[in-house]
């Protein structure tokens, strides 16, 4: 070595601080992974779930009952509501409070009255931790020009203005008892793959979850309220539609329940997480492929989803857009019930 010209040297030398960056990466997770899960209740005795009437929510309010935190849930309709709100109280020894919210009418008379009432039900709560979960993916795969526009406001609604005016409501509590933590639950479209096509606005809606976790992250640590970015991928519930999961391995696809089990060990540890050993290996694995492969191969996957979409209607096989009472996703007046049409729109 001593020989050696200086270029090489400093090639060498380059390439070893290189390798120690990536290496530092996976070991600071790991260290993350053998961390001893947070108690829950020294954020404090109340949690508040949004979405909590089906799939990862309905879950995630059950795991945390079972942990025994009292729980404010809001959804957007009373009936389901009341039953998610039974189901709990029949398993677990908790107290439950509901508030009917519906997130796509924030800045909205209706809206700021429904956020009045949920100010109002958490008056003399020591609400601890925030789940933001609540999240519509509809119209599904389709081109931009193609929805409904309104579709999109609502779902930007949902997704991005709800979830801050809900986050933004109940971080004066948290700071004022000095302590909390809040879980905003994104997607893998934002963290795994560099485009997300024909699902443009659900991706990115994600992708402002994930800027909005993060800088809350570094905004409130000093002030003891932990901010994650939850991470799931592929999870059986309403969500994905039945020919999503048909094309799915068996062993990437996580249930709810298994999803949310591990989602909940992991709040305050870290700013993002991608709970369980599958979801993180698909995670990983994506990581070593180009981008314009991601990016070939997700377009012909999706426009399959846009064309058994358009194909399918009212059939069953709703593509990632009949997540929600109503969430239809867009079918165009020319849809076709041939499976040639099908394959020139995915050629298309
Ligand atoms: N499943 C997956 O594979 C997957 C993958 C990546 C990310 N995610 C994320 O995981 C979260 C949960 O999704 P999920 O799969 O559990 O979907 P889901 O089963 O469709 O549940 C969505 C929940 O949000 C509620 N909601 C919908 N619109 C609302 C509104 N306007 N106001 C208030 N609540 C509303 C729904 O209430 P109703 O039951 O009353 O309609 C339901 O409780 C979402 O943030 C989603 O983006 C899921």
């Amino acid at each position: 070595m001593d020989d050696a010209p200086s270029w090489f040297v400093s090639l060498v030398c380059l390439g070893a601080v290189y390798v120690a960056a990536l290496c530092a990466r996976p070991l600071a997770y790991l260290a993350l992974c053998l961390r001893r899960p947070k108690d829950l209740h020294r954020y404090g005795s109340w949690a508040i779930v949004t979405g909590p009437t089906s799939g990862l929510g309905r879950s995630m309010a059950m795991e945390l009952a079972r942990r025994g935190l009292n729980l404010l849930l809001l959804d957007l309709d009373a009936a389901n509501l009341q039953e998610t709100s039974d189901a709990i109280k029949a398993l677990h020894p908790v107290k439950v409070k509901s508030v009917v919210l519906d997130l796509s009418l924030v800045a909205t008379p209706q809206g700021d009255e429904a956020m009045r009432r949920f100010k109002e039900a958490m008056e003399g709560l020591d609400v601890g931790l925030l789940v933001n979960n609540a999240a519509v993916n509809t119209p599904g795969a389709v081109y931009l020009h193609e929805a409904d526009i309104e579709r999109f406001v609502r779902m930007i609604r949902v997704n991005l203005w709800g979830l801050t005016e809900v986050t933004a409501a109940v971080l004066p509590r948290m700071l004022a008892r000095g302590r909390g933590a809040i879980v905003n639950v994104g997607s893998g479209s934002t963290v795994a793959v560099p485009s997300f096509p024909l699902y443009t606005v659900y991706s990115s809606t994600k992708k402002y979850v994930a800027k909005f976790s993060k800088s809350l992250y570094v905004e409130y640590k000093s002030k003891g309220i932990d901010v994650q970015y939850q991470v799931p991928f592929y999870v059986h519930t309403r969500m994905l539609s039945s020919a999503v999961k048909a094309k799915l391995r068996p062993w990437f696809v996580a249930t709810a329940d298994e999803y949310t089990r591990t989602a909940a060990r992991w709040i305050g540890n870290g700013p993002l997480c991608v709970p369980g050993a599958a979801q993180k290996l698909q995670w990983c694995l994506t990581g070593f492929v180009p981008d314009w492969a991601h990016d070939w191969y997700r377009i012909r996957l999706h426009l399959q989803h846009r064309a058994v979409t358009r194909r399918g209607g009212g059939g069953g096989t709703v593509i990632a857009g009949g997540n929600s009472r109503g969430g239809q996703a867009a079918v165009t007046p020319n849809a076709s019930n041939n499976p040639g049409a099908v394959a020139k729109e995915i050629r298309a």
